[in-house]
């Protein structure tokens, strides 16, 4: 069988179960071979950090004053945290505040880089003190690959061939010589190049037929320097937004995209205009609805990549889905245009979740960045002043990094229904991998709030002896980390996975996420 095919099997089994329900019977889960070519790549774990709310500015780079560890005034607390999840991308510097950025403002002597209004986010006054050579120390800092976001919306095509070529040639051009005048004698070597930035909406309300055109001439002058082949990457589609999709992989020649992204949020009501949903304090009906939004990611995901199949069957582009996360409310008293709130278990079965469909569409989705990754939306760290907190989603993130460029193997099963009212879910989703030294790691995800979920699971040609495990879970749907109590929401260890023969025989409790590891 195909492993889009496979796939397909995969999804029908989600959908009969989710229409027959299973609850209380054990699920028996099948983990397969699959392609040992086949991996997750770990750019599937990239982060997002954005010129918004306090993510830069008060999260990466604080006041000199500010008594924490600091290089420059790149926060280390924060920098050591996500060091330890391995991010292995960061996009930069947006969002929609990318399309209003020149990036020229924002190299040179501190003192003397121009200011601008960030009119995006809360028209606060944008010093440009953490611009290129900032993000490019940040990124190195954290041993990750940059991945900037080119200004098309009010840009020229100029200005981005400079930022190339200060960046990447070794010449003596005038890019080059400021360049080295700025403190970086070798090129960057940036490779990540995406063209705009939801330019169906805040990059340039254009349409699908406009942006291709304008992404041509754009990527026509995004030059490879020696040593830095680019990766282009154009400016992909809002949600299931099919036309655009189908658009960009018409009209744009495959030798000139290396990707395309897709921007999908969960809301827990699933409406922009009006409440978006509470951060905490949420009851079940929140709960459900917030996972039934995030689980249409399948379906998106699914129906971005059938029409990518039909142009690119050998499936050289990359879905990147460089936005995602859980969106809602602002925590009260906070600017609503800084989009800061809290993270409670939920977001964390979200992550769970999310992650799971990525790694089940690793054939095609090849990259994607949460947004964003500290004091915005679905953030894995929080700070105040010289306090910061983990929340629940960077303990996903510190269990899934197992998965990084680790081999597929796909998994089949019948998930039971998580009913809420007249509605249900699939209380159950899961992905597995096999590491360079031949461990398997097997994320589960129970999003049943009540219902403790019994598993007895195949493994095909695995030869493995023991089993060990880590879980996220609460008390409650809606617990989270705060200031003061940093460690509500934590990981510890998973006593509910035991060996019975050849089989693997797993107690998932409620609400929780897990990850087993086979040697
Ligand atoms: O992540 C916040 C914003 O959401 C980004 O700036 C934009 O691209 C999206 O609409």
């Amino acid at each position: 069988m195909t492993f889009s095919k496979r796939l397909a099997a995969f999804a029908t089994t989600l959908s009969l179960a989710a229409s027959t329900g299973a609850a209380g019977q054990t699920v028996q889960m099948a983990v397969q071979a699959g392609d040992p070519k086949l991996q997750i790549s770990k750019h599937i774990y990239g982060h997002f950090a954005e010129h918004l709310g306090r993510c830069i500015y008060g999260g990466f780079w604080v006041d000199e004053k500010l008594s924490v560890p600091k290089q420059g005034r790149i926060r280390m607390d924060v920098v050591e945290a996500l060091k330890k999840i391995k991010v292995p991308n960061l996009r930069w510097p947006g969002g929609c505040f990318a399309d209003t950025y020149h990036w020229h403002d924002g190299v040179g002597p501190t003192a003397q880089r121009p200011k601008m209004l960030n009119l995006w986010w809360g028209n606060t006054l944008e010093d440009n003190s953490f611009g290129t050579h900032e993000f490019l120390e940040l990124c190195n800092l954290l041993g990750t690959e940059p991945y900037l976001a080119a200004n098309v919306g009010s840009g020229t095509v100029q200005e981005m061939s400079n930022w190339m070529e200060y960046l990447n040639s070794n010449e003596d051009t005038p890019m080059v010589l400021e360049r080295r005048k700025n403190g970086h004698p070798d090129p960057y070597k940036v490779s990540w190049w995406g063209i705009g930035n939801e330019s169906w909406g805040c990059g340039g309300n254009m349409t699908a037929e406009y942006y291709t055109d304008v992404y041509k001439r754009y990527a026509t002058f995004a030059h490879n320097y020696p040593g830095t082949p680019l990766k282009r990457i154009v400016s992909g589609a809002n949600g299931d937004d099919a036309h655009w999709t189908e658009t960009c992989m018409k009209n744009i020649p495959l030798n000139q995209m290396w990707g395309l992204t897709l921007h999908q949020y969960t809301l827990p009501t699933g409406s922009w205009s009006g409440s978006k949903g509470k951060a905490t304090g949420f009851g079940e009906d929140q709960y459900f609805s917030t996972l039934r939004n995030c689980l249409k990611m399948e379906a998106v995901v699914s129906k971005h990549a059938a029409i990518m199949d039909k142009y690119d069957k050998d499936k050289k582009v990359a879905l990147l889905v460089d936005e995602w996360g859980v969106w809602t409310d602002v925590e009260p008293g906070t600017n609503p245009g800084f989009l800061y709130q809290q993270n409670s278990l939920r977001d964390a079965l979200v992550a769970g979740t999310t992650l799971n469909i990525f790694n089940n569409h690793c054939d095609r989705v090849r990259g994607a960045n949460l947004a964003q990754a500290v004091n915005v939306l679905q953030a894995v760290i929080l700070t105040d002043k010289d306090r910061m907190l983990l929340t629940p989603t960077y303990h996903v993130f510190d269990l899934y990094q197992v998965h990084q460029d680790a081999q597929y193997l796909p998994l089949q099963f019948s998930s039971p229904d998580y009913a809420f009212g007249n509605e249900k879910i699939p209380a159950l989703n899961a992905s597995a991998s096999k590491d360079a030294k031949g461990a398997v790691h097997i994320s589960l995800v129970n999003l049943d709030p009540n219902k403790t979920l019994k598993l007895e699971t195949a493994l095909a040609g695995v030869n493995w002896k023991t089993v060990t495990g880590r879980v996220l879970t609460s008390a409650n749907i809606n617990d989270y980390n705060t200031f003061d109590k940093p460690n509500t929401v934590k990981l510890a260890s998973f006593a509910g996975a035991k060996k019975r023969g050849d089989k693997l025989a797993v107690e998932l409790p409620p609400k929780s996420v897990v990850m087993l590891e086979l040697k």
